[in-house]
């Protein structure tokens, strides 16, 4: 084989198992948005207040901020792989419990614990393929994670929609006796075994080998996959940047910027950032905005859809970017890009005429607001949505990275959860276009957070990143 020849097939390599690892990238995806279809259904059945409903959606990303957090100590323990399983697991019974829920409160513990499974997902995919990819494509094969992320919430959208179609509405019942929004969890078993059987066929992550003091597998691991020259030389590195010989602990974030090391704040800053400007009153729950804006309910079905696939179609543009161009030229432009649209959208909402659930747009607003909001989705999706976790995956030293990472996203989780509690409750209190003013205000604050605080970290090897 010539040299190019054995380049080309580590590089086919990598991307499998970069693939193959992003698949909890899918479910993460699938699991969260795959309330969005359910959630007036669940509403009419248990019948819920608009704070119960905020509750019940919002509940499972306590669970994805448990599972973030312990996600990077389990890995540092037990290895990457393991974790995987673990979620796939988790998965699996959620999918099936939530399908099945007898009350709203059953419902809201299964939902947890898909949740736990979607924190893992959301910390182990990102660090696993940061740990195996070649610095110089790395930014491209993370965002993989978020492609298939948001193939994940067009999935769970699509089926959410056709199911709803099969049975004229998601409270009708369709198969077996079972309401729709049942079979819209029920269908997850599929993914989230088929990520156990993955978990089970990728390699070890040669950070986590050399930490464990298996060199010789992490050399082997690095030479079939990521083709690295002397691969004898990169375990001597990674060695003399794990500064202990204990798994990471929380004792390795402290340091003296209020108790934390610096850059753990400014993960912590980003992780925050990427909920704070409302991307996922969108992704949870569009449905219900566009009919409270006089949307039909098959009409609000296909505009989240579309809305979804524009988001799917937006994370190529970040895959095509994020290593030539930078990660911190990326988050900017984003950052501006969705402050303008969100104030659009924030505009076209003040206009909306009506009350209760007679709520009306009228033309040009109705279109402005459907423009803004999918321009938002257009700017997050090329940005802040893969480039935030590629960044959490990579930016912390090695003898930190799980730990770090799994702080910062649980931060993102607690975020989440705030933002999606208070949706329903200020869009009935103080109106939609305040909602998508405080979006708009926080995307401005977040270019000059990126502007004043973000390390670039394109190109780089793990190994030069420093706390
Ligand atoms: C965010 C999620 C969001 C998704 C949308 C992710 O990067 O962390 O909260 O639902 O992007 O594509």
């Amino acid at each position: 084989m010539t040299q190019s020849e054995v380049s080309t097939a580590h590089t086919a390599k990598v991307i499998g198992v970069s693939v193959a690892a992003a698949v909890g990238g899918f479910l993460f995806g699938f699991d969260s948005a795959v309330i969005n279809g359910a959630v007036d259904a669940i509403q009419g059945h248990f019948d819920l207040g608009s704070f119960g409903l905020g509750i019940s959606v919002a509940i499972t990303l306590l669970g994805c901020a448990a599972g973030a957090w312990f996600a990077g100590r389990i890995a540092d323990r037990l290895g990457r792989k393991r974790v995987m399983l673990l979620g796939s697991a988790l998965f699996t019974v959620s999918a099936l419990g939530s399908g099945l829920a007898v009350t709203v409160f059953d419902l809201m513990a299964w939902r947890v614990i898909g949740g736990v499974g979607i924190g893992i997902a959301s910390v182990i995919a990102p660090t696993y393929i940061a740990e195996i990819a070649p610095a110089r494509y790395r930014g491209a094969l993370a965002s993989l994670q978020q492609l298939a992320l948001t193939i994940g919430i067009f999935a769970a959208l699509l089926s959410n929609a056709v199911l709803a179609n099969f049975a004229s509405g998601a409270a009708n019942e369709l198969w077996f006796g079972l309401q729709a929004w049942r079979w819209m969890f029920l269908v997850e078993f599929i993914p989230a075994a088929a990520y156990g059987i993955l978990a089970v066929l990728i390699p070890e992550s040669p950070r986590y080998l050399v930490e464990r003091f298996r060199d010789q597998e992490a050399v082997e691991v690095l030479l079939t996959y990521t083709g690295d020259h002397d691969p004898q030389e990169r375990v001597r590195e990674i060695r003399h940047t794990l500064h202990h010989e204990r798994p990471t602990s929380f004792a390795d974030i402290r340091g003296s910027t209020f108790g934390l090391n610096r850059l753990v704040w400014i993960g912590i800053g980003l992780a925050a950032f990427q909920q704070l400007v409302g991307i996922n009153a969108i992704f949870y729950y569009s449905t219900t905005l566009w009919r409270s804006v006089g949307f039909t309910e098959s009409q609000s079905f296909i505009t989240s859809v579309i809305t979804s696939v524009i988001n799917v179609t937006m994370t190529f543009v970040a895959i095509l970017f994020v290593d030539r161009f930078g990660r911190r030229n990326l988050m900017m432009i984003g950052s501006l890009g969705m402050f303008v649209s969100l104030l659009f959208t924030a505009i076209a909402f003040s206009q909306a005429t009506g009350s209760g659930d007679n709520v009306q747009l009228a033309n040009p607003w109705g279109a402005i607001a459907l423009a803004g909001a999918n321009l938002f989705v257009v700017f997050f999706a090329a940005t802040w949505g893969p480039v935030m976790w590629v960044l959490l995956a990579e930016m912390f030293p090695n003898d930190m990275r799980t730990v770090a990472m799994g702080t910062a996203a649980m931060a993102n989780w607690l975020t989440n959860f705030v933002v999606t509690l208070f949706v329903p409750v200020m869009t009935q209190s103080v109106g939609l276009w305040i909602l998508y003013g405080l979006f708009a205000f926080f995307a401005l604050m977040s270019f000059f957070f990126i502007r004043s605080k973000l390390p670039e970290t394109t190109g780089k090897e793990l190994e030069e990143m420093e706390a």
